[in-house]
């Protein structure tokens, strides 16, 4: 199995789950970690598994993230397993406001499963989101053991 995890991160906690992504792949898959300016998309149907996360930024993922996928031939990514992660705030975090906002916009992981969708792609698990403690990070704890768990779930389907 040929896996290929691809990710952008402004502060690093996307960074680090995706890391913690491909540890979790390492056992089952061979398996690249990419930051997204050094994938190309036209080239992604070489692998068996692709997952795509971003940290979410109103509600959406990353422009670079977002080009990526459009950059993905139609048809791309058909007899693919794909997968989205992404970071964002807890739902039931901090204040109100922030509360109001992450449940009005959502999170990135859905939309990237929907264009990954959009290309061909079977998606191997639902699009799940991994959580910052602040808007910089850290990474809440045990996210990174979480990220390599679910993972290995994403190679069972
Ligand atoms: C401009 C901006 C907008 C953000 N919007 C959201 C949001 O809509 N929902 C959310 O849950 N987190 C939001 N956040 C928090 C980010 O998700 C957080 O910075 C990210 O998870 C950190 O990941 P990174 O270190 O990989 O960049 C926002 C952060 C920034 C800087």
């Amino acid at each position: 199995m040929k896996a290929l995890v691809v990710y952008d991160s402004v502060y690093s906690n996307t960074e680090k789950i995706a890391n913690a992504i491909g540890k979790g792949l390492e056992a089952s898959s061979e398996v690249k970690v990419r930051k997204v300016n050094e994938v190309d998309p036209k080239y992604i149907n070489e692998y068996d598994l692709v997952a795509v996360g971003s940290p979410t930024q109103a509600g959406r993922p990353l422009p670079s993230i977002k080009t990526f996928l459009e950059g993905i031939p139609a048809d791309g990514l058909k007899g693919i397993k794909v997968a989205s992660f992404d970071t964002g705030m807890p739902r039931e975090g901090k204040g109100w406001f922030l509360k109001l906002v992450v449940k009005i916009l959502g999170y990135a992981a859905p939309r990237i499963a929907r264009s990954l969708e959009s290309k061909g792609g079977t998606l191997t698990a639902p699009p799940e989101g991994f959580f910052v403690e602040d808007r910089e990070g850290p990474l809440s704890d045990g996210e990174e053991d979480r990220a390599a768990t679910w993972a290995k779930g994403l190679v069972k389907q």
